[in-house]
This record gives C-alpha cells, structure tokens and sequence, in this order.
C-alpha cells in the first residue's frame, strides 16, 4: 500500500488519483473465457466519441492522475487510439497499452510510437497453441501474438508480456517462462486469473487445485534462481490466488483511493468490475471527473472504514485490507458491503473453501469453459 493510500484508508480523507484506466471499448475480436468485461457487455451501446476522450484525460491529469492505461476489450479496434496516446503523452501521463496484440501491425506500432506511447502489454494465453486457441475462442490468434510481441521488441519497445493463470495453463508454466523469454520481454507477468466478469462464469471450469499451485510456485523459483545466476535482474512474482488465501487483498489499494476506471460508454468506476454492483455510477457525459471522484455517492460509499461491518469494524487488520474487495464480497455473498469471504475471519469464508473443494474434485475440459460471446451477453442482459 502506498503512503497516500494509507492515508486515505486510515482517514478517510481522499487524496487525488494516480491511475487513470481508459476502458476505450467493450468490442474485442477474442473470446476470452476469463474476460474482466461485465457479462452484460452487449448492453453498453454507445462509446465515448474522441472529443468526450480528450476531454477525460485532461480533467484527470489537472486532477494529479500521472498513470493511464489504455485497455478495452480490445482498444485497438478504436481506430483514434494513437490519437488518444499523443494527447495523453502531451499532457504527461505514462502511458501504457493493454492489448492483446490483434489489430497490431507493424504500421500501428510505429504510429504508436510517434505518438509517444511508453509501454505495450500484450497478453498471452497459453505457450501451448491448441490451449491457447481453446482460451481464446480463435486458432488464428495464438501465432499473431507471437509474430507481434516479436515486432514490438524490433520496434525497440519497452513489452510486457501478461499470461492469466488458471488451471488449464497453470501446468505449463515452464514453458510459459521459456516463451517470454526467448520473446524478448523486459518484464513478465503471470496473475492467478481473478474471478470477476466472464470468469466468476467460469469459476468451477478456471480454479486450480492446490497441487498445481504449489507446483507453479516451485517452477517460479527454479526460475528465479536460474536467471540470478546468468546475472539476470528479473522480478518473477508469484502471487497466491485469492481463493488460496485467508486474507484478502487491498482491491484497487481501497475503494476510491488511487484508482479510476472510465468505461467505454463514459460511467466512472473505482475498479474495473464495480458495474455488477446494485448502484448507479456516474457519468463524465454528466458530471466533470473532479466532482464525480471527490464527492459523488458512488465513490464516497466504500471509503474510510465507517461504511464496514463486522468482524472487520473491530478488526486490527482494516486499515491494512480495507475488508477486501467489494465486487468479491458482493459476487459471493449478495452484499457489497459485507466482509470479502476471502477472509478466514467471515461468517462466508465456507463459500471459498466449497469452490476449492470442487476446484480439488475432478478434471474439467478446456472446452467446456464458455467463452465470452455476445449471444449468452444478451440473455444476461435481458436477465
Ligand atoms: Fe480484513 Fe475484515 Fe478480515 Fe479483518 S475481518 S482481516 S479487516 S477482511
Ligand atoms: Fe471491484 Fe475489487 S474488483 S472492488
């Protein structure tokens, strides 16, 4: 946790944000079976035009926002999105792409780079093709990732490459590590996939068992300790899942703290899966970013510690938590403001200990995940 968060956390009193998450666009040409988009992403027609985008990235930086993500869905399909980069780098953000690299060529690269962007990541799936084809819904997608994480290393950039985990891939992170590596990655990321949107769907079919987890921490090691020793400075983080924790996380390093999400059709959230939760977010077609962070309902309703129940209103570890995270919370047990089940100290925590009993019992296919698609979008909106 960052100084301002703790302090915001502990007082409650809001400090400015420090990330901006430009969620340009719910259209994505994957279908990821562990996307973080809502469910319900068909219902989100409209986007933000590149006027009302301008507009959003100068409100935050006078607010003091100094990171910015550009993510989607995929936010290459937005075809001012190298517009949107040299705005965003000319006001002084740190800029980063958050993309799955279809849509990439080597002309956009270059364009992206003349408008200043510091940072892609691109993700993968799986080092195994067929796996990866089975994640993302497409047999095309595996090879034109590889051919442009190559390019975006020729094109001199700073990449990064991003693999979710779960239990379908978790088994050949090895090669996972070999695959960024001979890639060219000045850093690699593998999270645990978290189970909000498309995954929370998928939950049964993408949780591992305990015995793949302990194994991926021991290749993580290996890891490690082979790079230490060709004199590679190289940060392999492994974190535990939250369903294997017994403490939550910090979600977003406190609700309304540091971070801001814009959604495709101009809602501002504090993280990227709050739409699920039964309260109206405000829009930047509405009301200016300032008055929504500083003193809208929706960002006020989680901060500090007032809003919690017990056991985290008396419990020594709130300001170090802030009682998990609300989606979590609200995903497992109906009630956002309830303690995150993730901790050992809920009345819920049996719900976590139940998925990892059945993530324990038996094998699940690959292909029996359902895949982000607008079809089953529209009955969940009908819903
Ligand atoms: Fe954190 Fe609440 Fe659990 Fe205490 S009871 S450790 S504050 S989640
Ligand atoms: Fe929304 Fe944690 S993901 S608060």
């Amino acid at each position: 946790m960052t100084d301002r968060t703790h302090t915001a956390a502990v007082n409650g009193a809001t400090g400015a944000p420090l990330w901006l998450l430009a969620e340009l666009t719910y259209r994505c040409p994957l279908q990821c079976a562990y996307c973080s988009n809502p469910l319900d992403f068909a219902a989100v027609k409209e986007e933000l035009a590149t006027e009302e985008w301008l507009d959003v990235l100068a409100q935050a930086r006078a607010m003091g926002a100094v990171q910015m993500g550009f993510s989607g869905g995929e936010p290459l399909v937005r075809q001012d999105l190298e517009t949107l980069v040299a705005e965003a780098r000319r006001l002084g953000f740190y800029t980063n792409l958050i993309t799955s690299g279809l849509g990439l060529d080597e002309a956009r690269i270059a364009a992206l780079h003349a408008a200043g962007l510091d940072h892609i990541q691109i993700s993968l799936q799986a080092s195994d093709p067929d796996v990866a084809a089975a994640v993302a819904g497409s047999p095309k997608a595996h090879a034109r990732k590889l051919a442009m994480a190559r390019a975006v290393k020729a094109a001199g950039y700073p990449m990064v490459l991003n693999v979710v985990l779960h239990r379908h891939n978790i088994d050949e992170l090895d090669a996972i590590i070999a695959l960024c590596d001979e890639l060219g990655a000045d850093a690699w990321s593998w999270p645990n996939c978290q189970m909000y949107g498309w995954a929370q769907l998928n939950r049964e079919g993408l949780l591992p068992s305990r015995e793949q987890l302990e194994t991926a921490e021991a290749t993580t090691a290996r890891w490690r300790e082979r790079l230490a020793a060709q004199g590679r400075d190289m940060r392999l983080l492994f974190v535990v899942p939250d369903y294997y924790n017994d403490r939550p996380k910090a979600c977003m390093g406190g609700w309304g703290a540091i971070f801001m999400t814009v959604a495709p059709d101009g809602a501002v959230l504090p993280c990227h899966s709050a739409r699920i939760l039964p309260m109206t977010f405000p829009n930047v077609r509405e009301r200016p970013l300032r008055e929504i962070w500083y003193d809208s309902e929706a960002f006020n309703r989680y901060r500090g510690d007032g809003w919690m129940r017990e056991p985290c209103r008396r419990c020594d570890e709130r300001h170090r938590d802030v009682g998990g995270c609300r989606c979590q919370a609200y995903l497992l047990t109906g009630d956002a403001a309830a303690t995150d089940p993730v901790c050992s100290l809920s009345p819920e925590h049996h719900r976590i200990e139940a998925a990892r009993h059945q993530a324990e019992a038996g094998e699940r296919s690959v292909t029996g995940l359902t895949p982000r698609n607008v079809h089953e979008s529209r009955v969940f909106c009908r819903a």
